[in-house]
């Protein structure tokens, strides 16, 4: 055995390991990096002192997070967003809202009366029955859109609904939704931006996130090449007409399941998470008891939403094409009755299906429906309405307090309790 062949030995017994463990140490690290949580984008650094730099374009990874935009910002980032502010605006140009109204307005479960005065948020008045954490969800929207304005805002007093249905009467109410015969509500974004936790589908920013992560690991190609719904019945007609329509066609996997039965089942495989739907190429959506709550989710995913014909309307739904080069959901007829031809036609032409998948998200997930959108929206309303409304009064008439700070509120979730 020469020397010099030992030695080399000797070099690759040191090597060997060496060498396996950095492969072993960047494994872990590149594993470590993949859990990181993804790619939406962190907050942009701004500096309130200095005026904004004013650009015509909208930046996702840049702007997204932003809370802190101008009201001239608002308007240059998302044109068309105010649509439904501006047609409540007109409706009481000759009319302004009175403190009268307000009185009038009957304080049925999910009503909640509110003011803005000096930049701070007060409770006024609220129904004995909560709908679930609705209002506690609005609230803390609307005082977020308060806090991160760099401009003043107006004093306001205002009710809103939290109520699926919110209408039938013309008193100026806020509202998550309204059909379009409703003119006298004003839509405000859904509760379900701050978060809906009741279904775990949590908070919107959550929901968003996994979604990204769900679009950035399965490509267009290996969507399941499926229309996918599950919901419960509700006894709603075009919940059934869906699955009826739908039954024995190799493209759906559409079903009515019970929320109580498959919480049951302990690895029930029925109750998708909104994430999962984006693993889907098309999603079903529905009404519920009025409008429904998951469209804003669904339309977090890189998937084609098929809805029915809607009835009823939320803020950001103007913005939904459903044809031309920017069409960005399909809509069938108000019972599915051709959901089977469009269906067909959507699968036989998959990169049409791609395209209008890709819209959905350019338009809402990247766009329209990001935190920046929302708070646009919020501070958008307050001014809008302040215009046609009345300016509230601090104080009663005995020089007493009339709102419970905001701060309080949400803690106690009552506005009278004893001291202890
Ligand atoms: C709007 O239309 C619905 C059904 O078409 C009706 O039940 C409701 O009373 C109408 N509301 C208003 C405010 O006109
Ligand atoms: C759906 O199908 C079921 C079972 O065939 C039937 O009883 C029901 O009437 C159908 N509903 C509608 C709305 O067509």
């Amino acid at each position: 055995m020469s020397g010099s062949s030992s030695r080399r030995r000797l070099g690759l017994f040191y090597i060997t390991p060496a060498l396996i463990l950095s492969l072993l140490l960047l494994w872990f690290w590149i594993s470590r990096h993949h859990e990181q949580p993804v790619i939406y984008p962190p907050p942009r650094v701004v500096d309130p002192a200095k005026p904004e730099i004013v650009r015509e374009d909208w930046d996702f990874v840049r702007d997204a997070r932003n809370f802190l935009m101008t009201d001239r910002r608002c308007d240059e980032a998302f044109p068309g967003l105010f649509k439904e502010i501006d047609r409540a605006v007109e409706v009481r140009k000759e009319s302004h809202v009175t403190k009268k109204e307000l009185d009038s307005i009957k304080k049925v479960r999910g009503y909640m009366r509110a003011m803005i005065y000096d930049q701070q948020l007060y409770v006024l008045d609220a129904a004995e029955k909560h709908i679930n954490m609705r209002e506690q969800a609005t609230l803390h929207a609307i005082h977020r859109a308060i806090i991160t304005s760099p401009e003043p805002l107006p004093n306001i007093e205002f009710v809103f609904m939290s109520d699926d249905i919110a209408a039938g009467t013309s008193e100026a109410k806020w509202s998550y939704s309204r059909r379009s015969n409703e003119t006298s509500n004003w839509l405000m974004p859904d509760f379900g931006y701050w978060s809906w936790p009741e279904p775990k589908i949590g908070s919107y920013l959550e929901v968003q996130m996994k979604a990204t992560a769900i679009d950035s690991k399965l490509a267009w190609k290996k969507k399941q090449n499926k229309l996918i719904w599950r919901g419960a019945s509700l006894e709603l007609l075009v919940r059934e007409q869906l699955v009826n329509i739908s039954r024995g066609h190799e493209w759906a996997d559409v079903k009515i399941f019970s929320w109580e039965e498959e919480a049951e089942k302990p690895e029930s495989k029925e109750i998708l998470t909104m994430d999962q739907h984006c693993a889907y190429k098309y999603v079903a959506h529905t009404e519920g008891i009025s409008y429904s709550a998951r469209l804003q989710n669904l339309q977090n995913c890189n998937s084609v939403i098929v809805a029915h014909k809607l009835k009823w309307l939320q803020h950001h739904h103007h913005l939904m094409v459903s044809s031309g080069p920017d069409q960005n959901f399909v809509e069938v007829n108000a019972d599915f009755s051709n959901l089977p031809e469009t269906m067909e036609n959507l699968l036989a032409n998959d990169e049409e299906s791609e395209r209008i998948a890709r819209n959905n998200v350019k338009t809402f997930r990247e766009h329209y429906l990001t935190p920046s959108a929302e708070t646009c929206y919020w501070r958008k309303l307050f001014n809008g309405y302040a215009t046609v409304s009345f300016e509230p009064e601090f104080f009663d008439s005995k020089g007493k307090w009339r709102g419970l700070p905001v701060e309080s509120y949400v803690l106690e979730r009552q506005l009278n309790w004893k001291p202890h």
